[in-house]
């Protein structure tokens, strides 16, 4: 059996760090990890270990949730450069504004550094609420930047929205249904100020994922195409078509295919070509959210993951709008995404100390089995000397059976408690035999998740996973978790 030794990078693959740390994560040749961030002077690169002791000597304990806000603001600039490279390398003739959505994370940190950050990319949020709305006045100061309101909006928000129109801020009221135009006809009427209208389209297109409630025609939000004519219709009638520049739908967050995406993007083009027919002035379609994080790192449409890029997210969308909207010579729109899970979650670390461990390790065992013991330990014993890398499906039945036997024994008071004892050490030292086997055997044994399952430590951690994550036990959200240290040592047989 060939033990090779075990380095940093081993734990690298092992955990998937590189796959899954979009190169801001990654592990020291002394097994630590690494968050490199963008630095005033070039790029930075800090270990958590050391970041762990930073934090201790300021009298603080883990757990701790830190926030990287350079890896906030490398976000927003990798996903505004993105679409810009794709908007210049394919000739698009329109600009992009992302919106971050505020009820991703209302932190008002996070809402600071996004403003901040993206005001030189002309970046702006999303408000689903009148406090987000006023969060976001009170945030963006770029003209350029764009707030986009969706949500339901009663006479206060709309009131809120045509001020701050009125002071020069880019603020659309997406109507989600029907019942909400003519509140923002009447309070544009009243304050005498023109309001910049989008609507959200329910669109055919179903996207696959986690979160594909909110697409296809059951999904709650946004408005038939049939409910679309008529707004149309009466905008028309009010003669205040004008106001309508902006087609928005969401497909759904996390959307891990990108067929989906192109789909879904082929669809609303159409929408939006046929808006500017109906007479509409357009110039803005919004794509709502849907970018994917690779949480697991396997890179397929597998629902944690995506099949794709952030360059070819942007590339797809930019080619989908121009060969589409060319042939009928509509002009390019501005293009707007919602990304938010995509914005910020790389920025936010929990960290928490690892108190105690169960580990399946056998206990000692006896030189000579006596004579007296039952037949079916004995047996046990035989499968250390007999296991190898052909025979390891026989085995593990074996073992399984004869522990099995023996269980049942002592419940019939046949064996007793030092007996069954003596099995179970048995028995798990067999376990961890195949497991080392399993790795020289010529072919894949496939009982090894399972072993793997049966014999890794059980690790207890000081959190609160209701306070800390409790996307995990509600919405079955998965993040990547590693040790931050002693990576460049091997685990034992069975761990991780
Ligand atoms: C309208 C809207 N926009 C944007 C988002 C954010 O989506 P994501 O986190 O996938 O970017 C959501 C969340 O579901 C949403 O409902």
């Amino acid at each position: 059996m060939v033990h090779h030794a075990w380095t940093a990078s081993h734990s690298a693959e092992l955990y998937g760090i590189n796959d899954w740390g979009a190169g801001y994560f990654s592990v020291s040749d002394k097994g630590e990890i690494l968050v490199t961030a963008q630095g005033e002077s070039g790029p930075l690169k800090i270990s958590m270990l050391d970041l762990v002791k930073d934090i201790k000597e300021r009298g603080m304990d883990m757990p701790v949730l830190v926030r990287f806000e350079n890896l906030l603001a490398q976000q927003i600039a990798r996903l505004n450069n993105a679409f810009n490279n794709a908007i210049e390398q394919s000739g698009y003739r329109g600009k992009y504004r992302g919106v971050f959505p505020v009820k991703v994370n209302q932190q008002c940190h996070v809402i600071e550094e996004i403003a901040q950050v993206g005001a030189k990319y002309g970046h702006g949020l999303e408000a689903g609420s009148k406090p987000e709305l006023i969060i976001a006045l009170a945030n963006l100061e770029s003209p350029e930047a764009c707030i986009v309101c969706n949500g339901y909006k009663d006479a206060e928000f709309i009131d809120l929205g045509l001020q701050a129109c009125k002071m020069g801020y880019r603020v659309f009221f997406v109507i989600e249904t029907p019942s909400e135009l003519p509140i923002i006809l009447e309070r544009s009427r009243a304050l005498g100020i023109q309001p910049l209208i989008g609507i959200r389209v329910k669109l055919a297109s179903m996207v696959g994922g986690h979160w594909n409630a909110t697409s296809g025609d059951r999904s709650i939000f946004g408005v038939t195409i049939a409910q679309l004519i008529n707004l149309v219709d009466t905008l028309k009638a009010e003669g205040m078509l004008d106001c309508l520049q902006l087609l928005h739908y969401h497909l759904g967050s996390q959307i891990p295919n990108i067929r989906d995406i192109r789909t879904g993007v082929l669809e609303a083009c159409q929408v939006y070509m046929d808006l500017v027919r109906e007479g509409a002035r357009m110039g803005y379609l919004d794509l709502g959210g849907g970018l994917a994080v690779d949480y697991d790192g396997s890179k397929t449409n597998y629902v944690h993951s995506r099949n794709y890029t952030l360059d070819e997210y942007c590339a797809d969308i930019v080619d989908v709008i121009m060969t589409t909207l060319d042939p009928n010579e509509i002009a390019h729109p501005t293009i707007i995404t919602e990304s938010g899970r995509a914005t910020v979650a790389y920025s936010s670390v929990l960290l928490f100390n690892v108190l105690d461990v169960a580990s399946f390790e056998p206990g000692p065992l006896p030189e000579v089995i006596s004579e007296e013991e039952h037949a079916m330990i004995h047996n046990l014993k035989e499968l250390l000397k007999t296991a190898n890398v052909r025979n390891l499906q026989e085995c593990y039945n074996d073992a399984l059976f004869y522990r099995d036997e023996i269980r049942e024994l002592f419940k019939r008071g046949q064996v007793n408690l030092r007996s069954r004892s003596l099995s179970e050490n048995l028995f798990l030292k067999v376990m961890q035999r195949l497991l080392v086997l399993a790795e020289d055997a010529p072919r894949e044994f496939s009982e090894l998740p399972r072993l793997k399952e049966q014999l890794s430590d059980i690790y207890y951690c000081n959190f609160s996973l209701f306070q800390s994550l409790p996307d995990i036990w509600a919405i079955d959200q998965i993040f990547p978790i590693a040790p931050i240290h002693r990576l460049e040592e091997r685990p034992p047989p069975g761990r991780p």
